[in-house]
């Protein structure tokens, strides 16, 4: 593994790959806030069961707030301006959110990242997200950020190739990673998440991922 510190905000900072920078903690300041605004989003587009093109049910639940949300069912992997469940806009990006992402990605080196999306993802233990690449996007020149709450997972950072050797990243409640540039497209997956109980989010870990789509 690649890994040199860096102090970058005063954070601890752990460089992954050229393009790929593993924040500890850096949400964990604004938690509460983030929950709080996360809650209203929730109530307003709740987490979901889709399904893979093939019509396999994906274990992890999903919803999005933002303009645009990721979807997934019968007719492909796509981003949407309006939840099919509702038939409603997706719930607004709250600012907090945005804001949280645009720092981690400028403390990654990629500077004025707007997020339109950001997806979220809910695991329970045993739950796992098989190496994909996230290319539904229109720019691939714009960086992913990924902040990790409640139970501890163990995150694989792949290469370009599917077959490519993986690191395994453990990703803990309030860990912000931030990938791009020549690393965009590097295959990624989440290991079986451990039975657990996190002592702020109970027993289950949710990943919000922003990212620019439109
Ligand atoms: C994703 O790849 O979309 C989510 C990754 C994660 O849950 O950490
Ligand atoms: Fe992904």
């Amino acid at each position: 593994m690649i890994q040199s510190d860096l102090d970058l905000f005063g954070e601890k900072s752990q460089r992954l790959a050229a393009h790929t920078v593993l924040f500890p903690g850096f949400a964990l300041a604004h938690l509460e806030t983030l929950l709080d605004a996360l809650r209203p989003v929730l109530r307003a587009a709740p987490f979901r069961q889709m399904s893979t093109p093939g019509g396999q049910a994906i274990a992890v639940a999903l919803s999005n707030c933002g303009s645009l949300g990721w979807v997934s069912d019968r007719r492909g992997y796509r981003y949407t301006s309006h939840d099919p469940l509702s038939g409603e806009p997706w719930p607004a990006l709250p600012p907090l959110l945005a804001h949280l992402a645009r720092e981690a990605a400028q403390a990654a080196g990629f500077a004025d990242f707007v997020a339109d999306t950001c997806l979220i993802n809910h695991y329970l233990p045993g739950m796992k997200l098989s190496l994909h690449q996230d290319r539904n996007e229109r720019d691939f020149s714009q960086p992913i950020v990924s902040i990790s709450l409640g139970l501890p997972a163990v995150f694989q950072l792949g290469g370009l190739a599917r077959s490519d050797p993986t690191q395994k990243v453990p990703l803990n409640h309030g860990d912000v990673l931030v990938w791009g540039g020549e690393d965009r497209l590097r295959f990624h997956g989440v290991l079986p998440i451990k039975p657990g109980e996190h002592e702020r989010m109970g027993s289950r870990r949710i990943n919000l991922t922003l990212r620019r789509a439109g």
